[in-house]
């Protein structure tokens, strides 16, 4: 169960950093949210990476086919059409905001249920970085409410 969840986790954090950089391509006249998503990306490649180590520091074998990147279950692709790239990222960050939620949760039981310290404290730091990427795309969402004022209606309608 543990192997399984961290094999999923490093697909997922994978499929994270390929989407916030495609997510940061569309928003490069806003340096905020450019940063922001940028360091998002970053960080998901280097959880992926944390992940690789927990892996080998607790014997759990990997193959190639773990390395690919997966779509993390209740994300749906954005419907792109007829969307402005900033209504594009807006969507796109609010269904990760879930992903940031259960990946946080994923890594705060993995680091309960395993013995061995330093793979405890791997999954601890993640978890807590997971919480930092909820809270910096909360504060992003919200800047581009005010921002781009014509968000918040679309965003009212459920979507
Ligand atoms: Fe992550
Ligand atoms: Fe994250």
């Amino acid at each position: 169960m543990i192997a399984e969840s961290i094999r999923k986790w490093i697909r997922r954090e994978l499929y994270c950093k390929e989407c916030y950089s495609r997510l940061s391509s569309l928003l490069t006249d806003n340096p905020y949210a450019l940063s922001i998503l940028e360091t998002n990306s970053r960080e998901s490649g280097e959880h992926a990476e944390a992940l690789r180590r927990a892996a080998e520091i607790l014997g759990v074998k990997l193959s190639p086919e773990d390395f690919k990147p997966e779509m993390p279950e209740g994300v749906k692709p954005v419907e792109t059409h007829n969307m402005s790239p900033v209504e594009i990222v807006y969507q796109g960050i609010k269904q990760h905001l879930k992903v940031e939620v259960v990946a946080r949760e994923a890594y705060e039981r993995l680091a309960e249920q395993v013995e061995n310290l330093e793979a405890k404290e791997i999954f601890r730091n993640l978890a807590k970085a997971e919480e930092k990427h909820h809270k910096m795309l909360t504060a992003l969402l919200q800047t581009l409410e005010q921002t781009y004022p014509q968000l918040k209606e679309k965003g009212s309608t459920g979507v």
